[in-house]
């Protein structure tokens, strides 16, 4: 069967994203072949698009290369000793990371237990908008160690992942502030967290001392938000590119720091699901784009203000 991807022939802006036939294979063993509906689009697809991280580097090599690690969509066939999933089946996951990627396919060939099945009441357009995102969020609080009553100071509470990790945060019973622009104060305190205007003042004189910080933008902002945790706190910088420096900072002010690169886990994207079913989870959609649009998709991403998620529907 034919379908038709985006991908890349070369590093480089988004124009660069093209789409190309390819010939599904037919699944074996403990494969499945899924019909994708929908694909994540997350700020790690438009990096390794424009050449940078170590998935790029290892890529370099092997172009053509498919970006996107989250899909939704159908089973459409499954391997001789696939026995969990049957045609049809409506299934998300975290897929290809972060070597591999492929999501950004109309059809692609999975591991049979890479997958989560997606509840009736969850759209394959939310399923592909939460694996990368939702499980970055919860393992950043598990990192961190999130316990009841803690003041968690979370910075970009209105992107991808911060949208989900203040109202997982919250969840947890934690006392949740997360740092946004004046256009997204009302969506922010909507999720559960005190909302701060970043661009209001130096967050050191709008918030008192918090217990942990987990750190969604990196860099300079990354390191001048260190002055808000308290003597001891727990710091998580999610951004790999400058998680060395704002390490360093926080060493030197004598906080626990660590980086972290999300594992994919199929527990978590099952609890989660499970959470946006019941109503305790709410993910946003900020704009879905058709698959020929992709390069629109990666713009909006590279904007950096985007609210909650991008996902790319495809045609087929
Ligand atoms: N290490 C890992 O395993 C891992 C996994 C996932 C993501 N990441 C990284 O984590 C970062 C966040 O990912 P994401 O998917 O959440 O990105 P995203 O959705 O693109 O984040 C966009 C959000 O950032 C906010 N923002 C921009 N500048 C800000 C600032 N100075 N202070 C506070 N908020 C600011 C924007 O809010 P406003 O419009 O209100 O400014 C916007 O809502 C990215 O660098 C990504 O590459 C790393």
């Amino acid at each position: 069967m034919t379908c038709q991807q985006l991908a890349i022939s070369a590093f480089g802006d988004a124009n660069c994203l093209q789409l190309q036939s390819a010939t599904s294979s037919a699944p074996q063993g403990s494969q499945v072949l899924v019909a994708v509906a929908y694909a994540g689009v997350n700020p790690i697809d438009a990096k390794t698009r424009a050449g940078l991280g170590w998935a790029a580097q290892q890529n370099k090599d092997k172009l053509p290369w498919v970006p996107g690690y989250d899909i939704a969509g159908t089973v459409l066939a499954v391997g001789e000793d696939v026995t969990q999933w049957t045609v049809g089946q409506r299934v998300c996951g975290f897929i290809g990371f972060p070597l591999d990627g492929g999501a950004y396919s109309e059809q692609i060939v999975v591991d049979a237990h890479c997958l989560s099945e997606v509840p009736d009441v969850v759209t394959l357009e939310q399923a592909a908008a939460l694996p990368l995102a939702g499980q970055t969020a919860w393992q950043a609080l598990e990192k961190a160690s999130v316990r009841p009553k803690d003041r968690v100071l979370i910075l970009a509470g209105a992107g991808g992942v911060g949208h989900l990790a203040v109202q997982l945060a919250h969840a947890k019973g934690a006392n949740v502030l997360a740092t946004c622009s004046a256009e997204n104060l009302a969506f922010v305190a909507s999720l559960g967290a005190e909302a701060v205007d970043y661009q209001a003042g130096d967050l050191k004189t709008q918030i008192q001392p918090v217990d942990v910080l987990i750190d969604l933008v990196g860099g300079e902002v990354g390191i001048a938000a260190l002055a808000c945790v308290k003597p001891g706190g727990r710091v998580v910088t999610v951004p790999t590119i400058t998680a060395e420096a704002v390490n360093a900072s926080a060493k030197v002010a004598g906080l626990h720091a660590q980086g972290m690169l999300v594992s994919p886990s199929v527990a978590q994207n099952e609890q989660m699901l499970a959470m946006l079913a019941n109503g305790e989870l709410k993910i946003h959609i900020a704009a879905q784009f058709p698959l020929s649009r992709g390069a629109d998709a990666h713009r909006q991403i590279e904007t950096g203000r985007t609210r909650g998620k991008v996902v790319l529907m495809m045609q087929g």
